[in-house]
């Protein structure tokens, strides 16, 4: 319970996935937390939830993509608990229709994947750090994505929007940490969210297993027993950083694979 005594949190995307794994276990460990989602309806429920377990949460509509909007969840968060102290910025979105490569990404949906991934953390950042440096301190954690390391054939604009959130992560951390402000990142790799069980086929869902070091998938709590600990006293000589949670999905060199049948083959 004490990890979080004392802690104010404001949650974007709060109503499903990493974002409700996250507001459930800071307020398990005793964090006021406002729940901001587009799903207005899902974040009222998921603060009831939390509330009818003993904890402390509200449920307010956000717009991610609406700098108004998201001045006022900052506002708002200040009104309803006296402070804020932690600021997950957690929103991400991309279309896979319209997220294609170089020579095919829709320029509005590029346009969009930047407002909405990497512009809505500069802007929470910009409403929330005077507000912590007045409370003496804060912690900041944004979601970016192993897609923001790593090339692809698709998603040009989500790829690219993420890497920026990394390198923006240092830049808050650098030019607020005087001021007791930490900001650190988390990148997913394939993490079972609701959303990501719906919208991929099993067979997508294998070849993605099948890279893991692990021998399973990744899901919300993993992503979010990581923000708590980024969100906690804990870390409180880590900032800049972005935590890579992905299974090791990503650690070994890709030609690993082909090297074993060619070994096989030759002894
Ligand atoms: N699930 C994965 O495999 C994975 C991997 C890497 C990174 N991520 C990142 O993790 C973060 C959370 O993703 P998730 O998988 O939990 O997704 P999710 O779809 O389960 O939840 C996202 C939440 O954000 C809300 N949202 C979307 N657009 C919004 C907007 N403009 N304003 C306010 N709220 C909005 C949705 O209503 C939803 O409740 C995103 O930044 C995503 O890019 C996810």
């Amino acid at each position: 319970m004490a990890r979080m005594k004392d802690k104010v949190a404001l949650i974007t995307g709060g109503a499903s996935g990493i974002g409700l794994s996250t507001a459930n276990l800071m307020a398990q460990a005793g964090a006021k937390v406002v729940i901001a989602d587009f799903n207005a309806d899902g974040a009222l429920q998921a603060a009831e939830n939390i509330k009818a377990q003993g904890g402390e949460a509200v449920g307010i509509f956000l717009d991610a993509g609406n700098e108004a909007s998201i001045k006022e969840a900052v506002e708002f968060t200040v009104q309803q608990f006296g402070q804020i102290t932690t600021l997950f910025n957690n929103v991400g979105s991309t279309n896979l229709m319209k997220d294609q490569d170089v020579l095919n990404v829709d320029l509005d949906e590029w346009d969009r994947l930047m407002n909405v991934n990497l512009k809505s953390v500069l802007l929470g950042c910009r409403f929330a750090i005077p507000h912590m440096i007045e409370a003496g301190g804060g912690s900041i954690i944004n979601t970016a994505s192993m897609a923001g390391f790593t090339g692809d054939a698709v998603r040009v604009a989500y790829g690219a929007s993420k890497a920026a959130v990394v390198n923006l992560t240092k830049y808050i951390a650098t030019q607020y940490g005087k001021s007791n402000i930490r900001c650190n990142a988390v990148a997913p790799g394939l993490i079972l969210t609701p959303a990501a069980k719906n919208n991929m086929p099993p067979e997508v869902l294998d070849i993605f297993a099948k890279y893991n070091a692990l021998p399973y998938h990744g899901e919300p709590d993993d992503i979010g027993h990581t923000v708590l600990f980024l969100a906690s006293d804990e870390s409180k000589f880590i900032t800049g950083q972005t935590i890579q949670v992905e299974g090791g999905h990503y650690i070994a060199n890709p030609t690993v694979p082909d090297f074993e049948q060619y070994m096989s083959r030759n002894n």
